[in-house]
């Protein structure tokens, strides 16, 4: 018997606060014309004081729940993909546990920065084909504006706030791929990488949070031949080819990324989800983000083969196929 990791609920949550690029013409020496020539970015959430991401992350798993026709009961654990904890410590997870009212099972974070959600969905699936779940909550939520230099153009106006969140069951399959659930998947990272995008503190250095900073030119050269190598691995363990893929959902960081990586795999941009433009890079939100908003939009349905790929601090990549 094979066992695979199959979705059967989907959602997120995005603050109500959106921010046009224009906000930040007043403040910055920018115009809304660079950053949507730039980045693909028109808007972006973000989140109000006193809103947390384990905020975003509950509202989120809530939406997730009632797309799936399921209780918190049902749950046996909850993986959250975050680099934007409330606080230091406990996660993210066991908080979001507590708001949807999940007494038993379990709760953890994640934390491998825009990479996260590709690292959470298959620690989920470890999880589960291992028995030691058969639901498991993966939820990608995020705060990036609270770690922002607003004086830094080449950052803040690049970042939004988000949570998007799937449920997986572990359900008996052919274990051919044809099958629905997580096909495969593949895993990077190098730390020699380190300086091209980290946060300048942290609990046990200066004690404060800090502020991101990013090489932003370097990443980008980085970002396109290491996605789609890492997204044509996870595709050729399944034995499917490009032509396979009904959709690709990239991490949203980027329009000229998410364009370069497409062509380089071999698929149109007809076929790859696309939301960068109304949320900005959410880091770890945005493939949850971009699977339940295609799939809500009717774009993404049950049988399609779906490509995911992420690239980010680290550095950390990777890519996971699904069927839907
Ligand atoms: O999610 C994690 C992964 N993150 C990424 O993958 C991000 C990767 N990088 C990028 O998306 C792009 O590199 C950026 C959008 C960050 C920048 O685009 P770019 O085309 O690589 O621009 P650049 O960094 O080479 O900067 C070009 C110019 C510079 O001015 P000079 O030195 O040529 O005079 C920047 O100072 O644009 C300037 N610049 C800006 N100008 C107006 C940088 N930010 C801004 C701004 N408004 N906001």
């Amino acid at each position: 018997m094979t066992l695979r990791s199959v979705v059967v609920g989907y959602g997120h949550y995005l603050p109500e606060k959106i921010v046009p690029n224009s906000a930040f013409e007043e403040s910055l020496d920018t115009t809304d014309e660079w950053i949507r020539s730039r980045s693909g970015i028109e808007r972006r959430h973000f989140a109000a004081e006193g809103q947390y991401t384990s905020d975003l992350a509950a509202e989120a798993a809530q939406a997730t729940l009632v797309n799936s026709g399921l209780t918190a009961d049902d749950i046996d654990a909850i993986v959250v993909a975050t680099s934007t904890p409330d606080l230091t410590f406990p996660s993210v997870a066991t908080m979001v546990q507590e708001k949807i009212g999940m007494t038993k099972g379990f709760g953890f974070d994640v934390q491998a920065v825009c990479a996260g959600f590709v690292f959470a969905l298959t620690t989920a699936n470890g999880l589960l084909l291992s028995g030691q779940a058969k639901r498991v909550l993966v939820i990608g939520a995020e705060t990036f504006s609270r770690i922002m230099d607003w004086t830094d153009r080449g950052t803040c106006v690049l970042f939004g706030d988000g949570a998007g969140a799937l449920i997986l069951e572990a359900q008996e399959a052919s274990g051919e791929n044809t099958d629905r659930g997580i096909l495969s998947a593949d895993l990077n990272s190098d730390g020699r990488y380190k300086d091209m995008l980290f946060v300048d503190g942290g609990v046990s250095t200066t004690g404060h949070c800090g502020k991101l900073r990013m090489q932003g030119n370097a990443l980008f050269r980085q970002a396109v031949e290491k996605l789609a190598s890492t997204a044509s691995k996870a595709l050729e363990t399944t034995g499917l080819k490009h032509e396979d893929v009904d959709w690709v959902v990239p991490h949203q960081a980027n329009i000229r990324i998410i364009q370069g990586t497409a062509k380089k795999l071999g698929v149109p941009m007809e076929r790859v989800i696309v939301t960068v433009q109304d949320h900005g890079n959410t880091s770890a939100a945005s493939i949850p983000l971009a699977l339940s908003v295609g799939a809500a939009s009717g774009k993404i349905k049950q049988g399609d083969l779906c490509l995911t790929e992420a690239i980010g601090g680290g550095l950390a990549w990777g890519a996971v196929t699904l069927r839907w």
